[in-house]
């Protein structure tokens, strides 16, 4: 494939920069343009960094749910995580959500911070990178409170239903290497559903490596399996679909 857009990746993460893992590897096997998604007010620099080092490279700004406690006061952070927003290659504020499964925050501060990330979102016009981790109720609730604020699930993992009232929105979801694995046929049912002007493809590395790289470190390099496999769920061309994938991405992050 000569034309893939990886929507979520951890450039900046140590597993990769340890092994000097850095994005111009991905560039060399078709990937065309690489989001790096922050977590907390220090990795959102690192991906702009990155993306200031690395002409493909885009960059989410925002704070991770896990992190949300660890930023200092909240009004503060708001503050700086508006300014990186300004730089000219922050394209969504991100990524940004709700995380019950680890639930090392409280749910009451996770939601706090959710809503100040989305009211900044609208405020600067951004589209929004989004992390739900068995909080589906919870981050629709939150979703439906800023109606004017569009955005990407990422690795999606709701239902179809809940697809649904996120495409009604003119929302758009993404997979990840998830939708290879084996006991995944729920989420390889779930691509069935959405219209090819909706989907978006990320490796999320270094982590959720898809079949056949399972148990390795992901890189964008094997973005291209998890773009197969929808495309194959999809009927479609694998090259088309990276093409179309790619362009929905630009769309959304205002890239074109
Ligand atoms: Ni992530």
């Amino acid at each position: 494939m000569t034309e893939l857009f990886d929507s979520h990746a951890h450039y900046n993460d140590p597993q990769m920069t340890e092994k000097k893992v850095t994005p111009d590897l991905a560039y060399a096997e078709g990937v065309t343009c690489i989001l790096n998604a922050g977590t907390n007010l220090v990795t959102s620099k690192e991906c702009l960094e990155l993306a200031e080092q690395y002409p493909f490279c885009v960059a989410a700004v925002g704070i991770h749910p896990s992190d949300c406690g660890k930023c200092g006061e909240l009004q503060d952070a708001m503050q700086t995580l508006c300014s990186l927003a300004s730089h000219s290659k922050a394209v969504a504020i991100g990524e940004i959500g709700l995380d019950y499964y680890w639930d090392d925050m409280p749910r009451e501060v996770q939601k706090q911070w959710f809503s100040d990330q989305m009211e900044l979102a609208r405020e600067l016009k951004m589209p929004v990178v989004i992390h739900d981790r068995e909080a589906h109720g919870d981050t629709f609730d939150m979703i439906c409170r800023y109606p004017e604020v569009i955005g990407v699930m990422h690795s999606y993992s709701g239902s179809i239903e809940m697809a649904k009232e996120y495409l009604k929105r003119g929302w758009y979801i993404s997979f990840s290497g998830v939708v290879t694995f084996k006991n995944a046929a729920r989420v390889r049912e779930i691509v069935k559903t959405i219209p090819t002007d909706r989907i978006l493809v990320e490796t999320d590395c270094p982590y959720l490596s898809p079949v056949p790289m399972r148990g390795k470190m992901n890189h964008s390099g094997y973005l291209h399996y998890t773009a197969e496999t929808v495309a194959e769920q999809l009927g479609m061309d694998a090259q088309e679909f990276a093409h179309v994938s790619a362009q929905n991405a630009k769309r959304l992050f205002k890239l074109e």
